[in-house]
């Protein structure tokens, strides 16, 4: 595997931790080699230094000497720019002696943990090469990282860049949702199961709140949010993800073109629901309390201009016109310096037809619900009436929780195992499609462009949920958001 961007925080934090606990857990092939691209002009000791600190600060399994000798054999730092032919020419090199000293035998994942400006050099460099080519029996895969694209037109034109050098079954699209435990349960909740079913549609569910909640602020990540925002950064890929899977129908299989398929399908389905005005909310964080710690304001960040008019808060509301759901509102809503870091998949009930315990029971109870609690405290949440122990019929909400830390024993492997190990396999489920991003850009295109031209975000408060036009949002229909 190759990483082009390996200095970076992605790099540091996820992805060399990553490789490491793969290698841990004795999922990589003996011969596995690691080579690091870029600028700096390091020794092959320079780097295994390097990748062993990330190693040691990010990864989720224990250090083992024995492991990290066997990794730290196989790696190699090639120094060069993205347009430099001599640089690229010797990582061809590199690659090529590897595949003889390791046995490689020509499978070669190119990494692209750069800003999408870069995609355009380091796909010429690696069709100019010649890497990008595999030779018979052999594999060329490139993996790439969002933002793909800033609207439709951007990321048509990205696909049809990396199209042009690898097809698409090379291409492998991080969408590191898809890498955790929890995402992949909503299918097992959903089709192992014969419970919820009969249940998941129109006829029983009143909306479904999609919520992903950070506490943390931009901190060094100002310069690259400042024109993105928080819709493109995460709803526009994660929290659609999120949708997709919830909203699907049981695919034939769980081979990657039949989950595929399901997703496009509903993705085709979504669309916004107007008037914009009534049906979004976006807003800005300002100076606050964020627990015990007093945080600055968005527009103190370092690297923020102060006249942006980016979000850190997005809530939108989308209608999947299906049989199933059509008439349903989903909400999706994700800001940084929220209360506190959470997401969750909640869908909430229609109330029961009539309620034969009088109006001040029925009055005491909130709706049905069922959480798909994605992170932190990882589980599935039910929410009904039960009666409260005593004399009289008082009924009152209660929780029944499941808890993956308390079922199983096994930690839950990081996104990045998953995905990174999935790579090497050639295993494009987890993946989301050219066709997948471009769908979601077509939804969410819309609501981008009536922002850009209704003036300023509005404020909330640092450790608040959001601003109060997201509340007034679900208001309107007689709703609230839930405070998780
Ligand atoms: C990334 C976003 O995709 O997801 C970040 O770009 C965000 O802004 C991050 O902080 C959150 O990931 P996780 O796995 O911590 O929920």
């Amino acid at each position: 595997m190759v990483i082009f961007g390996v200095t970076g925080d992605l790099a540091r934090k996820k992805l060399l931790p990553a490789i490491y606990d793969l290698a841990n857990r004795g999922l990589l092939p003996a011969g596995f080699a690691l080579v690091g691209y870029g600028r700096r002009d390091w020794s092959k000791q320079d780097f295994e230094d390097y990748v062993c600190k990330a190693v040691k600060a990010g990864a989720r399994t224990e250090f083992r000497e024995n492991v990290w000798k066997r990794l730290a054999e196989g790696m190699h730092f090639v120094t060069g720019n993205f347009d430099d032919d001599a640089a690229f020419d010797q990582l061809e090199n590199t690659l090529t002696s590897l595949d003889r000293e390791r046995g490689t035998g020509g499978n070669w994942a190119f990494y692209l943990s750069v800003p999408p400006d870069y995609f355009a050099d380091v796909c010429h460099q690696l069709q100019r090469s010649g890497m990008a080519q595999p030779g018979p029996g052999s594999w060329r895969r490139v993996i790439i990282e969002k933002p793909f694209g800033h609207d439709l037109d951007s990321a048509h034109e990205l696909n049809r860049l990396v199209n042009s050098v690898f097809p698409e079954d090379a291409v492998f699209r991080i969408d590191h949702y898809l890498g955790k435990e929890t995402v992949q349960n909503i299918m097992a909740l959903r089709f192992a199961n014969q419970l919820f079913d009969p249940l998941w549609n129109v006829h029983y569910i009143d909306h479904v709140q999609i919520t992903m909640a950070e506490d943390i602020g931009l901190g060094g990540r100002a310069g690259y949010y400042d024109g993105i925002g928080a819709a493109r950064d995460v709803i526009q890929n994660h929290l659609l993800q999120l949708l997709a899977l919830v909203a699907m129908e049981e695919p034939v299989s769980f081979n990657p073109q039949e989950l595929q398929t399901e997703k496009v399908k509903v993705l085709r389905s979504t669309t916004p629901v107007y008037p914009l005005s009534k049906t979004t909310a976006r807003g800005q964080y300002t100076a606050g309390w964020q627990g015990s710690e007093y945080v600055k304001g968005l527009r103190e960040e370092e690297g923020f201009d102060a006249e942006s008019n980016t979000e850190t808060y997005a809530a939108c509301t989308l209608e999947v016109n299906t049989r199933r759901w059509a008439g349903v509102p989903f909400y999706l809503r994700t800001g940084k310096r929220l209360g506190r870091r959470v997401t969750e998949i909640a869908l909430v009930f229609k109330r029961a037809p009539h309620q034969p315990f009088g109006d001040a029971v029925a009055s005491e109870l909130g709706q049905n619900a069922v959480v798909i609690r994605v992170q932190p405290d990882e589980g599935v949440l039910m929410r009904f009436g039960s009666k409260v122990p005593g004399s009289t019929m008082e009924v009152r909400d209660v929780n029944m929780d499941f808890s993956y830390s308390e079922a199983f024993t096994e930690e839950s492997p990081e996104a990045y195992e998953r995905l990174i190990l999935d790579v090497l396999l050639g295993e494009s489920s987890l993946f989301p499609t050219n066709e997948e991003v471009e769908l979601s850009w077509k939804i969410l295109d819309p609501i981008l462009e009536y922002w850009a031209d209704h003036g300023r975000p509005d404020d909330y408060e640092a450790g608040t949920w959001g601003p109060a036009s997201a509340d007034k949002m679900l208001g309107r229909q007689g709703r609230t958001w839930r405070r998780p």
